[in-house]
Order: structure tokens, then sequence, then C-alpha cells
């Protein structure tokens, strides 16, 4: 599946590599973070090389649905059942700095986004419920947020409340734009060359499958951190979610804001003004990576209720991305422990990232040039609430779970025969060779067999039938069908099976 973003070609411009190289920073990850904190330090005059495994944007960023928005769903009420709310007040700050500078920074280069109201909605009594308490938060935190009667949706809601004057934007736009500013200031843009390590001391050895640069410090902008120091992939949930672009008839009226639903299964939709006329986006239907049988049936559920209540729609584009949810729900930003305060690291939107992204890039710009942000400073300084310890408890218990079932069922496998060498065409099964599981697939009628053990970890991965890809469900790191990573927290491809 190709995103409507990254769907046609773009050539943004990247440098080669150059292996023994020294800069002030390495940034890896070429998504908004690692962009936007790469632009930030490159303009203080700093010397930098942003590394990115695949290609600008083909994480999370590629794969948004991309609204800037300050009311988000109901993060800010789920935020205060966990903290005070001068915490809540300084996430919303930080959100707050980082949607001003990125709309500072679209206009300044002449990138296009749209205005739009942001609206959350609920369709159950549980949903309105939800809603009440965001607004009161959300007004307790300084936001205009009003209730309105009908949010215009075709079809009945049990209560909505508005944030006007939000913004929606083509996030490879935005990636383009910062990229040409990094490299404008003298920044090196290298794409296709994965991070396999770090290694500290005086300064810091970045170990790349291209060689070895140095640097004075790295900020990992990869989504999720591939070092193990600080174990934040056992803190942090990894989810995957759903969109879909649609063109739809003149007929069939299209509500013009950007809205999120208070319920799960999460629904959430705006437009998009391409060439060739207006989008439709639909999203949601979110669950944990790997520990779903059928993702691509998550898929079409979405797909069946936008044409449930738009008739008529053609999809244009499907598409999936992961991201990460902290199980404080509180995005992580900052040192990474053990690091020597030369390892800094963002991570945890909560599929929130376009303000909360550029919020960690300004704090940790700020931490690298001695700048104060006091909203970062109070996110730095909240103590992990006891709703936050469980959860984390409660998470990694079901961690330990899904690895022993998921050894379980590789035991009792069939055994890698003939008869089960070559799965239908879109499918992956697991066979057992001895005692090894194997994962066989067959994508665009080429048969591929890999080991079946994530490369994190050893959690035993399962197939993802929408993105025909090999899913871990233990940390959420991602294998095309030969092998290669698609997403992290690994950093090693799995090996061929003959
Ligand atoms: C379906 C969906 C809808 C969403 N909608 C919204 C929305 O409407 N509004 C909003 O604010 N947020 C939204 N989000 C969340 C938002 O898109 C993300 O939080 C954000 O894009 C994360 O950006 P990032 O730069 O941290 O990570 P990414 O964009 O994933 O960038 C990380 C980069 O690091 C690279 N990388 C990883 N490991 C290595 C390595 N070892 N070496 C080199 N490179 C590496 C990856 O290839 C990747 O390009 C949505 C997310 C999803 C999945
Ligand atoms: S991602 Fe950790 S074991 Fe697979």
């Amino acid at each position: 599946m190709t995103s409507l973003w990254l769907d046609g070609a773009r050539a943004i411009p990247v440098d080669d590599f150059s292996p023994g190289s020294t800069y002030d920073t390495v940034v890896v990850g070429a998504g908004i973070t690692g962009l936007a904190t790469a632009a930030l330090l490159a303009r203080s005059g700093m010397r930098v090389a942003v590394v990115e495994a695949r290609s600008v944007g083909a994480g999370t960023t590629g794969n948004t649905t991309a609204k800037l928005s300050l009311l988000q769903g109901t993060v800010l009420s789920g935020l205060r059942r966990q903290y005070p709310q001068k915490v809540v007040n300084a996430y919303v700050e930080a959100n707050r700095e980082g949607q001003a500078w990125l709309l500072r920074h679209l206009q300044d280069n002449a990138v296009p986004f749209q205005r739009r109201d942001a609206y959350t909605f609920a369709v159950s009594d549980k949903g309105a419920d939800r809603v009440r308490s965001e607004l009161a938060v959300s007004r307790a935190a300084g936001l205009h947020v009003e209730e309105v009667p009908d949010p215009g949706l075709p079809f009945a809601t049990l209560g909505a409340i508005r944030l006007p004057d939000q913004a929606q934007f083509n996030p490879m736009d935005v990636l383009e734009s910062l990229a040409a500013d990094f490299r404008a200031h003298g920044g090196a843009l290298v794409d296709g060359v994965r991070v396999r390590g770090v290694s500290t001391g005086s300064g810091v050895s970045v170990t790349t499958d291209a060689g070895t640069v140095h640097a004075a410090r790295v900020v990992l902008a990869t989504g999720i951190p591939f070092l193990d120091r600080g174990l934040y992939f056992a803190k942090l949930r990894a989810s995957q979610s759903y969109a879909a672009a649609f063109r739809v008839p003149a007929s069939t009226p299209v509500p013009h804001g950007m809205y999120l639903s208070a319920e799960t299964p999460g629904r959430s939709l705006r437009t998009y003004p391409s060439d060739t006329g207006e989008l439709l986006i639909a999203g949601g239907n979110g669950h944990h990576v790997g520990r779903e049988p059928s993702p691509r049936a998550r898929l079409d559920e979405l797909l069946d209720w936008t044409l449930r209540h738009f008739p008529g729609a053609e999809a244009t584009h499907t598409w999936s991305g992961e991201d990460y949810q902290a199980t404080n729900l509180m995005p992580f930003f900052g040192k990474l422990p053990r690091g020597g305060g030369k390892i800094l690291f963002a991570t945890g939107y909560n599929k929130w990232g376009m303000s909360n992204g550029i919020a960690a890039a300004l704090a940790i710009t700020a931490d690298i040039l001695g700048g104060h942000l006091p909203w970062a400073d109070t996110i730095h300084h909240r103590i992990t609430s006891p709703a936050g310890a469980v959860s984390a408890v409660g998470l990694n218990a079901d961690t330990v779970k899904t690895m022993a079932e998921g050894w379980a069922k590789a035991e009792t496998a069939a055994p890698d025969t003939a008869a089960n060498a070559v799965p239908a065409e879109g499918a992956g099964v697991i066979v057992r060779h001895g005692r090894k599981p194997v994962a066989v697939s067959t994508v665009d009628g080429v048969t591929c067999r890999v080991s079946a053990v994530c490369t994190h970890m050893r959690g035993v991965l399962s197939w993802n039938d929408a993105e025909k890809s090999w899913d871990c469900p233990l940390h959420g790191s991602r294998f095309t069908p030969s092998g290669d990573v698609l997403q992290g927290p690994t950093t090693a491809r799995l090996p061929g099976v003959d």
C-alpha cells in the first residue's frame, strides 16, 4: 500500500554518505522530528548530518493524516487523569509552540496548508462523557474549545466540541521544505543508510551499514529508539492504524473540518485539495502491531464505514502507519539514560506527532544549544503516575504472554514440507524447520523464506495481510517479505532460510 503523500515521484535532493567524517551532531531519521531538529541545529551554524535508513518520509510521517491541531481527540483529558493540570498545561504549551513554529515555517516558505476547525465527536454515551471531560480540561488549559450542537457529519452524534482555526497539510510538502532549509544551511542529508549502533566516548561513533561517522552527539529521531538504553521499547505501545483517500461524487456532501471520534475504534476525517479535485481522507481502526489476525480486515472495516456514510466514494489510496503511545501517555524527549548526555531522542507522540515532533525538536535543540523552555522542564520533571506505572506493568505482562504464545504456536506449526512450500499470492505462513520457525510468503509471484524470529528480542513474527510484511507483536519491528527492516526498534534484517 502507498499513501496519498508518498505516491508519485518527488525527488528530494540528498547527499553522499562520507564514512569517517566528523560532525557536531548526527540526527538519525528523516521524519518530521529529525528534519526539524536538523534544520534548527544547522541554522545555528552547527555541522549536521541526517542519516535515514530508507527515504525521507518513508516512516510514519509519510503515512500520517497530517492534522496540526491542539484539540487532539481526548488526549488532554487522558493526560489529566494521570497528571496535575499544570503538567497538562505544559503539554498544551509544547504543542502550541510546535504548531506556531511549523505554521511560521510553512508561511515563510510558501508551503501550502489549509486552516480548518478541529472537532472531537461522540457516537455513544461513553464517548459523550469523554467529550465533556475533554471540553473541561481543554478550557482549563486555556484553549478556546466550544460545544457544537451539530458538527455537520453525515451520521448522528451525541456530543461534539470544536477548536477553530487549526491546520492540515500534505506532510511530504512539509518534509521537502524542512529538508531544503536544512541543506541550504550546510546540512548533509543521507538516505538509504541504516544506523546499527552508537558508542560513546569523548564523543559518539555512529555505526552504519555503510561505515562509521563521528560526532559530538547523536539525536535518535527514529520513531522508537533502536538503542536499548532506558528500555523505552518496553514503555511504548506500538500501534498500527489505517487511512484511505476517496474521491466523492458531487451529490454526496463532505464536511470540511478535521474530525476525530472520542470512541474506539477511532474514526478520523479530513479533506485534501489535490490537483485533480478535493479528496476525503478517513483514518482510524488502530491496533497493537502484529497482534491482529487480519490487518486487512481492519482496513476493510474502515473502508466499509466510509462508504456507508459517503455513498459513491471511491478509494484512490489506502495505507497504514505505525506510531507509539507511552504507557504514561506523555511523549518522551531529551537525553537518553546512560548516554553520557551525548545521545538525545524523542518518541511516544500518541498519533499527534505533527506538533509534538516539532516541540521535541525545539526542546532537543534548546538542550543542545543551552536554551531554556519552561514547558520542557515541566514535562521532564513529571513523576510517573500510579496509572502510568500500572499500565507499564500491564504492557510488559502482555508482552511476555504474547512472546510465550508466539513460541507455543510456532512449535505446533506445520513442518516445512513441499506441501506448504509456496503460500498463495499475498499470503504468509509460519512453518517449522526442525525447531526453527520459518516465515514463508508469496508476494508479486516471489516466494521468500526467512527466519520468523524477530532480530530485536526473539518475538515470533506474524503476517500482515494488508501491508504484506512480517510484524513483531512484542515491540513493533516490521520486515519486508525478504527480511529487510521496515520499522524498528530492530536494526538487523531477518536471515534468509534455504
Ligand atoms: C495513520 C496515522 C495517522 C496519523 N495522523 C496524525 C495527525 O493527523 N496529526 C498528527 O499530529 N499526528 C498524526 N500521526 C502521528 C504522526 O504521523 C507521527 O507521530 C509522526 O509522523 C512521527 O514522526 P517521527 O519523525 O518521530 O517518525 P518517522 O516519521 O517514523 O521518522 C523516523 C525515521 O527514522 C528512520 N529510521 C528508523 N530507524 C533508523 C535507523 N536505525 N537508521 C536510520 N534511520 C532510521 C525511519 O526510516 C523513519 O524515516 C498519525 C500516525 C498514523 C500512523
Ligand atoms: S520488536 Fe522487540 S522482539 Fe521484536
